[in-house]
């Protein structure tokens, strides 16, 4: 007994985990990207805030202190859980503005003009970012949006120290913040991206955010802020106009939801194809033995990453704006159809041709996931599509404008910027929202919320999240290291199985070689998990913010 108290001592010396400890907490929480900003949430929640309060303050707060994808000029999807009611789904994604129809990314000839969907000032959607926020405190907030709008006015005004995230960040995405004089002022100093250690101050953010501030949502969609983007958007070949400013609407949703084994996933609907192809996977996983193969395992792995193959090609053909076309959700949910598709699953790994390439290097979106004390929760996934978006400021805005037009089928056949090769439900009309793979995700166990979650990263999103609720229910993980764990992920065309660096042992490797896969190791880690789980055993919430990016989760 003697020994096995020494044995046991040893051992708990070396630490609590594979990765660092999760952040526990008996009250609210909220794990982001940026240490600032979840900062910022949990101090909102100290002073009486609800999840909706500290999710304005840190959707605010990201947009300063996380260029790349925290934003005023994006969108998004905020999953929220408030009291009795049941979740709801927060749809502030960006539409097309009226000028853009199917044709708009064509030339005379009808070849794609790759480039204008991605970068640029006809690369932008309508932004729906403060819209969604100010809905979130309309419905569920108690403190005044003043309070909310405060520190990420003063952030802006009287700067930040950059960390080594934000200079990484900076530097990986230099040519295209050099491409436009505006944005090329905000984030270089003297010729070069801003480092760690540098304060970086943004004057013309912080007069934005003072007039959001004093005028709420109108004053992004209507006034002085609208008149300087309009009017730049013009004097560059841009379409945004005033009228789709102001006519800017977001949507309530009902969650897509299914029975998992012992829990209840709660997750994305369409215009996000999240959700679908979440629950897809997981189905298809439902009744095989995997806890017993083993995380990690060639059986699981090649389980996964066929079942990834065949939601995701469904993605390709299926899913669309529901204000637009008729997505067959039911269907594709339907028990007997996913038995089917994993009775199609063999023990060889299928193989499709292969159209176009992997996604590329700098992608970026943000998560944020807030609890407060009495239970309101609220998972929320906002981007500007590529890091930094489409490169332009508004003039005299400090704003970044989003290139979430890309993510629309710009012409059929052809791949998006993340390699997805899109449909016809998926092509671009005046008002439309493009199709998304953002998958801000609930888990209950019974009537209890016991995690909620959401990571960036494009179509990768959806294999972020899957595998690591599967990590966390299947395999016991912590939430710290189910985020962490090495992650795979295969969206049916490309055929190839991205995957990190030492994520796969060669042993383990060689046997999936055998059954046929093929490989490609990204240089580049996936997307930041931040998410929030219930720990029976020690009776208290747990957070973890993915050791891939600099975020932090901070306790009430
Ligand atoms: O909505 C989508 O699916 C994409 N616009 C998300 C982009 C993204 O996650 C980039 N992040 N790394």
């Amino acid at each position: 007994m003697k020994f096995l108290m020494l044995w046991l001592s040893f051992w708990s010396c070396l630490g609590l985990s594979a990765t660092r400890a999760p952040v526990y907490g008996t009250k609210g929480m909220v794990a982001s990207v940026s240490p600032i900003a979840s900062e910022v949430g949990a101090d909102i929640l100290r002073q009486g805030g609800t999840a909706a309060d500290a999710a304005v303050a840190v959707g605010l707060a990201l947009a300063v202190t996380w260029p790349s994808a925290g934003n005023l000029g994006g969108g998004g999807f905020a999953l929220v859980h408030a009291g009795e009611s049941p979740d709801t789904f927060i749809d502030y994604r960006e539409t097309a503005p009226a000028a853009a129809g199917p044709d708009f990314y064509l030339n005379a000839q009808g070849e794609l003009k790759e480039k204008e969907s991605r970068v640029g000032y006809r690369a932008a959607g309508v932004p729906g970012t403060v819209a969604g926020l100010a809905l979130l405190h309309k419905k569920w907030g108690k403190l005044p949006w003043k309070t909310l709008v405060e520190p990420a006015r003063r952030l802006a005004d009287k700067g930040f120290i950059v960390d080594a995230a934000l200079e990484e960040s900076l530097w990986s995405s230099r040519e295209l913040l050099l491409l436009y004089p505006e944005t090329q002022k905000i984030f270089f100093n003297k010729g070069k991206p801003w480092k760690r250690g540098d304060r970086l101050v943004q004057k013309d953010l912080a007069a934005s955010l003072a007039l959001i501030q004093r005028h709420g949502s109108d004053g992004f969609y209507k006034g002085k802020l609208a008149d300087l983007i309009t009017s730049d958007m013009k004097a560059n070949n841009g379409v945004l106009s005033k009228a789709d400013l102001s006519g800017f609407k977001v949507a309530e949703r009902e969650p897509v939801r299914r029975k998992w084994r012992e829990f209840e996933v709660v997750t994305a609907p369409p215009p996000s194809s999240g959700g679908i192809v979440l629950l897809s996977i997981l189905g298809m996983l439902e009744n095989d033995k995997i806890e017993a193969m083993g995380a990690g395992s060639a059986d699981y792995l090649h389980l996964l990453i066929e079942s990834m193959k065949k939601a995701f090609a469904d993605r390709s053909v299926w899913i669309g704006d529901p204000a637009f076309v008729n997505n067959p959700v039911t269907k594709l949910l339907d028990p007997t159809y996913i038995a089917k598709r994993r009775a199609a699953i063999t023990d060889k790994a299928a193989h499709d041709v292969m159209p176009g390439e992997l996604p590329g290097e700098s992608p970026d979106t943000t998560h944020f996931t807030i609890r407060d004390s009495k239970g309101m929760t609220i998972s929320n996934t906002y981007t500007l599509n590529g890091s930094y978006g489409s490169g332009v400021v508004a003039k005299g805005t400090g704003i970044l404008m989003n290139n979430e037009m890309d993510d629309f089928t710009s012409k059929l056949g052809s791949n998006n910027m993340f390699g997805l090769k899109q449909g016809a439900r998926n092509l671009i009309a005046p008002g439309k929202r493009p199709l998304s793979s953002m998958t801000p995700t609930f888990v209950y166990k019974g009537k209890d919320l016991i995690l909620a979650l959401g990571a960036p990263g494009g179509p990768t999103i959806i294999n972020s999240v899957t595998q690591t609720i599967i990590n966390r229910l299947v395999f016991h993980m912590d939430i710290q290291e189910a985020a962490d764990a090495p992650r795979f992920h295969h969206q049916w065309m490309p055929d190839k199985i991205l995957w990190e660096p030492h994520g796969l042992n060669p042993d383990t490797k060689k046997l999936l070689d055998l059954k046929g896969h093929v490989f490609r190791e990204t240089p580049r880690s996936f997307g930041d998990i931040q998410a929030l789980a219930w720990d029976e055993e020690n009776g208290r919430w747990t957070g973890g913010s993915d050791s891939r990016n600099g975020g932090a989760v901070v306790a009430e």
